[in-house]
């Protein structure tokens, strides 16, 4: 199960990721918002954070105007590894590296294509384990 949410800054770019998400074989969850409201982007952050802590999904996709409030949010919640990606080499990371959780992405930083693309990588790469899993495990503090 792949959840998403967004910001009122990024309801088109948050549907059509995940209309795309759909094509590529994931169950989806959208947590909004809905059209026509100005929202805070941190209420929207802290519920889907929550159930990725809390082990309700699997992944989550965050998206706002820039993507930095949604992270930097996120990120505050223990067992939450949101990465910021820009394009398809920090998904691939985010994941190799990183075993990030979730994907935030900036809807006035991308194109659809782009977004699709880092959407696709962030979610087919595997975590590469080893010596990645032992600072993964020095993250929390
Ligand atoms: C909303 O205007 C904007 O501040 C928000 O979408 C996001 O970019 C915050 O980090």
């Amino acid at each position: 199960m792949i959840l998403l949410a967004s910001d009122h800054a990024a309801v088109n770019l948050r549907r059509s990721i995940a209309e795309h998400v759909v094509t590529l074989g994931f169950d989806v969850q959208d947590l909004g918002v809905e059209d026509g409201r100005s929202v805070d982007y941190p209420d929207f952050a802290h519920e889907l954070a929550e159930k990725i802590a809390h082990g309700q999904a699997d992944r989550g996709i965050l998206i706002c105007g820039t993507g930095l409030g949604m992270s930097i949010t996120a990120n505050r919640h223990p067992g939450v590894r949101a990465a910021l990606c820009h394009d398809a080499y920090t998904a691939e990371m985010a994941r190799r590296h990183n075993d990030a959780n979730i994907l935030c992405m900036g809807s006035r930083v991308l194109g659809l294509g782009v977004a699709e693309q880092i959407a696709s990588v962030f979610l087919k790469t595997a975590f590469e384990g080893g010596r990645h899993q032992r600072r993964v495990d020095k993250i929390e503090i």
